[in-house]
């Protein structure tokens, strides 16, 4: 297969995709001796514009678990603007130490749908958007080495030209997995806003500005007028800590996340690789 060039995309809110989408394009591209770029997905200006690819571009996608799927309000953009043209690609799902569910499968088969070829896969337990009890300090390096050897393993079936399409867990079209509180029963958060501690707060505009969904008012930072995806950017950006949830639901659920999934628990999951 002749590969002229990688490009890393991205939809990542609390920097973890970004992290491991950029580490495996970047030794891809050393190993193959191309140039790499990378497309931050991420904040609503990029997710309007359309973004083409041919059969000689290598492309990584990377996204977040949400609910055991990709992000949903995301998910119409990863279908509408990345065009590909029979472009081989790799698929990257983190998610935070619970399980990914159906998310790459989800990813695979958008990828498909917009003419891209998923010829390997990888999903990545990292650092829970909602608490630093669940995967903390992940991706770390022992993260980046196997990433690393991965993109050894990719780019020796690409220059080999024996790429194939990769077969994933997981199906595409299940339903989304259902929070749940300390008490086993759905913990319905949907409704949820970060507040904001008046006193902190400096009103520097940083939570507004990372917000994916520009949910956030840069004049006012304490009202959240559009749709908030509990994806935390405002919250891990915040300079003086000034951004809080305090939604009963929500809290009970990060409380189940940290009594069943945190590493205390698990032990360190391993990241799984497909090609
Ligand atoms: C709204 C929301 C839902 C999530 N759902 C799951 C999930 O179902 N399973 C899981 O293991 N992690 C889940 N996570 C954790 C994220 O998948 C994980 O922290 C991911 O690495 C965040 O990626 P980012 O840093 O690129 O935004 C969820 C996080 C958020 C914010």
């Amino acid at each position: 297969m002749n590969i002229e060039k990688i490009t890393a995309v991205y939809w990542s809110a609390s920097g973890n995709t970004r992290r491991v989408v950029t580490v495996l394009g970047q030794a891809l591209a050393q190993r193959l001796g191309v140039p790499y770029s990378d497309i931050d997905f991420t904040l609503p200006a990029a997710r309007k514009q359309d973004y083409s690819f041919s059969a000689t571009d290598f492309v990584i996608a990377g996204a977040p678990t949400y609910a055991g799927k990709l992000p949903n309000k995301i998910l119409p953009d990863f279908a509408t603007h990345l065009i590909g043209g029979h472009t081989p690609c790799a698929a990257v799902v983190t998610y935070g130490n619970r399980s990914f569910d159906n998310a790459l499968a989800e990813l695979c088969a958008v990828l498909q749908k917009d003419e891209f070829l998923p010829v390997s896969a990888v999903t990545v337990p990292c650092r829970h958007a909602f608490t630093d009890a669940l995967a903390n300090g992940r991706p770390d390096e022992k993260d980046v080495t196997a990433l690393a050897a991965f993109a050894d393993k990719i780019a020796d079936r690409l220059m080999a030209d024996k790429a194939t399409p990769v077969c994933v867990p997981g199906q595409a079209d299940a339903p989304y997995y259902i929070p749940q509180g300390r008490d086993g029963k759905p913990a319905k958060f949907l409704k949820a806003k970060p507040k904001t501690d008046i006193e902190r707060c400096i009103s520097c505009g940083h939570c507004a500005a990372v917000c994916p969904m520009g949910a956030i008012d840069a004049e006012d930072v304490t009202a959240v007028t559009g749709i908030c995806i509990k994806c935390q950017a405002c919250i891990r950006a915040c300079p003086k800590q000034a951004k809080y949830f305090d939604d009963p639901a929500f809290l009970s659920h990060v409380a189940m996340l940290k009594e069943h999934f945190a590493d205390t628990v698990t032990g360190r999951k391993a990241i799984s690789f497909y090609l």
